[in-house]
C-alpha cells in the first residue's frame, strides 16, 4: 500500500500565517502538522509516501527533507487546489496499481490509522472512510447511512442541512477503482472535484465502501482556534523532558530544548514546550503553549498559546489563547506618543 498525503492549497483561512508558510507547516507542540501524517503512515507500516505540493512547494520539500523518515517519499506537483478527487488524477502515475491511502496533510488523529487499515484490508472495502459525530457538520463532507445503521446510503460535501452528524475526516483508503470514479465526476459549485462525490460515484456503482468510527480525537487545523485546539489536545499527552539545567520554578511536564536559557524570576507552569535557543526572563509561562526556537519572551505572561520561531515578546503583559507567527516583535514602546503602534499584516486579528 501507498500513502497519499495532501500539502497544497491555499491555507485562506489562516492568514495572515499562510501568506509566507505553508499550513501544514505550521507547528503544533513544535511539530509541523504534516510530521504527524508521515508519522501514522509509517507506523501503520507504508514505507511509499507521495506528497501533494502546490504554492510553496519548496517550503514544504525543505522542511519534509529536514528529517530522516523510515519512507521513500516523493513530492508529486498539483499547482493551483482543483480539489480533493485532482490531487489523485495529479498522482496517477505515482499511484500505479497500488492500494492507497489519502491522508489529508492538515488533519490530526490521536489514534494513528493502524487500525483503520486493518479494517479496509480485512473488509476487502474499495474504499473505506472514516467517520466522527461532531457537532458542526455543515463545515464537513457528512455521511448518511442507510436503515440498517452499517452501510453508507450518501455523501454531501458541507451540506447546508446535514443528514446527520456523522462528518468525513480526512483520511480515506482506496483500491485502484478510485481512479475510474475521479475520471467521471465533475467540478462541484465551488469549482473543485471533491472526493465525497468519487466516493458516491463508487456507491452509486455498486463498489463497496466500507467505514470506521473514529473514537479518540481528531483535529482538521483549517482555522487558528483548531490550532490551539490541536495544542491543548497533544500537550495533554506529552511527558516531561526537562534535560537542560534552569534555575527557574517549574511545575508539571515541561518539555525544554537545547541551549535554552530561563532565568529564576520565571515561573513555568505544564504542560509546555519550549524549543531549542530560548531566552525567557521575568515571565509567567502558563499551561497549553508551545514556544518555537530562538524565541525571546521578557517581563510577559503567556498561557494557552502557540509562538513560532524567532518571535520577541518584550514587556506584552498577558498574551493568552493566541496564535503568534515567525519573526513577529511585540514590544511595549516607552517613547512619546503612548499608545499602540502597529505594523499588522492583512487579515491579522487583534482582540484588544
Ligand atoms: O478535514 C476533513 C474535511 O476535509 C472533510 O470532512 C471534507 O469532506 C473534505 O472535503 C475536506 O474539507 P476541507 O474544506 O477541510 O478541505 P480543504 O480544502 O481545507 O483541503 C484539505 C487539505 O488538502 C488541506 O491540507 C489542503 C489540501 N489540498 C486541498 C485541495 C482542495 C490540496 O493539497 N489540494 C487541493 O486541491
Amino acid at each position: 500500500m501507498k500513502a497519499l498525503i495532501l500539502s497544497g492549497g491555499h491555507g485562506t483561512r489562516l492568514r495572515p500565517l499562510t501568506y509566507s508558510q505553508q499550513k501544514q507547516l505550521i507547528p503544533v507542540a513544535n511539530k509541523p502538522v504534516l510530521f504527524y501524517a508521515i508519522e501514522d503512515v509509517i507506523e501503520a507500516g507504508i514505507h511509499d509516501i507521495g506528497i501533494i505540493v502546490g504554492p510553496n512547494a519548496d517550503q514544504v520539500k525543505k522542511t519534509v527533507l529536514s528529517r530522516n523518515w523510515d519512507a521513500d517519499i516523493e513530492f508529486i506537483y498539483q499547482g493551483e487546489p482543483r480539489g480533493l478527487a485532482h490531487a489523485i488524477l495529479v498522482a496517477r502515475d505515482y499511484l500505479g496499481d497500488d492500494d492507497f491511502v489519502m491522508y489529508l496533510g492538515d488533519n490530526i488523529l490521536r489514534e494513528g490509522i493502524v487500525k483503520h487499515k486493518e479494517h479496509f484490508e480485512k473488509g476487502n472495502y474499495d474504499s473505506s472512510i472514516l467517520l466522527q459525530e461532531v457537532p458542526n457538520p455543515q463545515q464537513f463532507g457528512v455521511a448518511e447511512l442507510n436503515e440498517d445503521g452499517k452501510t453508507i446510503k450518501r455523501l454531501v460535501e458541507k451540506p447546508k442541512v446535514p443528514p446527520s452528524n456523522l462528518a468525513l475526516v480526512g483520511i480515506y483508503f482506496f483500491k485502484p477503482i478510485i481512479h475510474e470514479a475521479v475520471r467521471n465526476i465533475k467540478p462541484s459549485w465551488r469549482n473543485e472535484l471533491e472526493i465525497t462525490d468519487a466516493i458516491q460515484w463508487l456507491i452509486d456503482h455498486g463498489y463497496r465502501v466500507g467505514w470506521t468510527k473514529v473514537t479518540g480525537w481528531w483535529k482538521d487545523t483549517g482555522k487558528p482556534e483548531d490550532l490551539l485546539d490541536a495544542n491543548r489536545l497533544i500537550l495533554d499527552d506529552i511527558r516531561a523532558d526537562i534535560k537542560i539545567g534552569t534555575k527557574a520554578r517549574i511545575h508539571g511536564r515541561v518539555v525544554i530544548g537545547e541551549g535554552t536559557e530561563i532565568d529564576e524570576n520565571t515561573v513555568i507552569k505544564g504542560p509546555v514546550v519550549i524549543g531549542k535557543n530560548v531566552r525567557i526572563m521575568n515571565s509567567y509561562i502558563g499551561p497549553y503553549t508551545s514556544i518555537g526556537d530562538n524565541v525571546v519572551i521578557e517581563n510577559t505572561e503567556i498561557e494557552d498559546s502557540i509562538i513560532l520561531e524567532g518571535s520577541e515578546i518584550r514587556n506584552a503583559g498577558r498574551i493568552v489563547e493566541s496564535l503568534i507567527g515567525r519573526g513577529v516583535k511585540i514590544i511595549n514602546g516607552t517613547s512619546h506618543p503612548f499608545g499602540r503602534k502597529l505594523v499588522i499584516g492583512d487579515n491579522s486579528r487583534l482582540i484588544l
